[in-house]
């Protein structure tokens, strides 16, 4: 039996989410499910699957690792297509703060919020972000992710910028989880540039961004476009010259003000554009022309406060809409795929389908991966959670539990809630 050789047989269904491309309306209600299914996965990548009968037929029993998938659901791991995961330091008081009526913008224009974390990631050594990021990571992983992104955004200078890129680099490596990188430079004003946000996009444009490149740190280049952040104009410049430079496009939009970014990122040909909470009409109807997978974060409206996204109108109108936790120390302090899963069918009011397609196959399409993770495919990576339940359906009804048994990463177990005491067993 080699390694990552593993054979999943008598699942009550297999979800597969079967796709090697973003699932745009209607398409993300079909989750190709083989019932009483089977899966083989041979050194990391998906073999064959079938119905258990017809795989028995074909593969060898003893040539695996043999899990007996009876009365359970077997989906593709989650893909959680943003998070901002590596940080220093923490921002309870700031979350009381906001349940005695105080805005996040607010606390931001005075002085607090993003800046305050960035005190304490310029702050903090590679070892302390690393060894918080890893626990980070362990806790996702048994929520039954097994990709992630993770952005900068807590240095607004080259060496911290740096410093938090480098260690998702090496939290990567060391770790099952896959860590996709996006460069976050234009996350907010630092304090030595206030007042001065023209200069401090061309310091991000010609002293940082360069080095990221260089270094091929990162994937994505990201930028906070919201009033009293990054203006539209701002924004543009610093993608533009990111997509030049070769990387892939992403924008928080419209989270707090209708400022144009769904249609900025239309214009650009954006991977992703983020939250849009606020975004217009014809933003939206632009986004599904131009392909931009709507990546929603339902965890930070709730946290905030916010009106959700208009989640069932832009897949009426044909958008791929991708879920994800926003992960970060302040305005959603959570890696819970079950929390979001239940804000999504509640008060989103997508179905249960469409959650799911929107956390595994449009995740993996807004990380331009939907060829290699994000549905159960011959040919894909290994990537699996076995659910205790027999249906996806118990996600969001186990209202913010985790139903995740076993997670397999690569065709290796990495997670098994079964092995009493040995919960995390990478
Ligand atoms: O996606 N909106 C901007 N950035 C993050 C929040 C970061 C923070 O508050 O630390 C977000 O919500
Ligand atoms: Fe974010």
């Amino acid at each position: 039996m080699k390694k990552g050789n593993i054979l999943i047989k008598n699942a009550s269904e297999v979800v597969t989410c079967s796709g090697f491309k973003a699932k745009a309306g209607k398409e993300m209600s079909d989750l190709k499910i083989i019932p009483d299914g089977a899966v083989v996965i041979e050194e990391g990548i998906i073999k064959a699957l079938g119905e258990s009968d017809r795989i028995l037929e074909t593969f060898e029993e003893e040539d695996y690792q043999v899990i007996d998938a009876s009365g359970k659901s077997v989906l593709p791991g989650f893909v959680d297509s943003h998070t901002h995961f590596v940080f220093g330091g923490y921002r309870a008081e700031e979350f009381c703060w906001r349940l005695s009526g105080i805005s996040y913008m607010d606390i931001m224009q005075r002085g607090g919020g993003i800046i305050n974390t960035v005190k304490a990631t310029r702050a903090a050594s590679k070892k302390e972000l690393y060894d918080s990021g890893m626990k980070r990571l362990d806790s996702m992983l048994a929520l039954g992710v097994t990709t992630v992104e993770g952005k900068s955004g807590y240095g607004l200078d080259c060496e911290t910028e740096i410093k938090q890129l480098e260690v998702m680099n090496e939290l990567d490596r060391a770790h099952p989880i896959d860590v996709v990188k996006t460069f976050l430079g234009a996350h907010a004003i630092p304090k030595e540039y206030e007042g001065e946000e023209d200069k401090f996009v061309d310091y991000i444009i010609t002293e940082v961004l360069p080095v990221v490149v260089e270094k091929k740190l990162a994937e994505f280049c990201d930028v906070f476009c919201e009033k009293n952040v990054f203006s539209i104009e701002q924004s543009k410049k610093l993608l533009l010259k990111a997509k030049e430079m070769g990387l892939g496009l992403k924008l928080h939009a419209d989270e707090i003000v209708q400022l144009g970014g769904a249609e900025l990122a239309a214009e650009l040909g954006a991977v992703s554009a983020d939250h849009l909470l606020q975004a217009s009409e014809r933003g939206i109807k632009e986004m599904a022309r131009a392909g931009v997978v709507a990546a929603l974060l339902p965890g930070t409206a709730f946290s905030l406060k916010e009106p959700y996204p208009k989640a069932k109108y832009m897949i009426d109108k044909q958008c791929a809409v991708a879920l994800a936790t926003d992960m970060n120390p302040g305005s959603c302090f959570t890696e819970s795929i079950p929390l979001i899963f239940a804000l999504a069918t509640i008060y989103m009011n997508i179905s249960v389908e469409e959650a799911v397609s929107a956390l595994t196959i449009n995740g993996a399409a807004a990380l331009n991966r939907a060829e290699i993770v994000g549905s159960i495919d011959i040919g894909k990576k290994g990537d699996i959670s076995i659910l205790e339940f027999p249906s996806y359906k118990y996600i969001p009804y186990h209202l913010g539990v985790s139903c995740v048994e076993k997670v397999i990463k690569n065709g290796r177990i990495v997670f098994d809630r079964e092995r009493k005491g040995e919960k995390i067993c990478w």
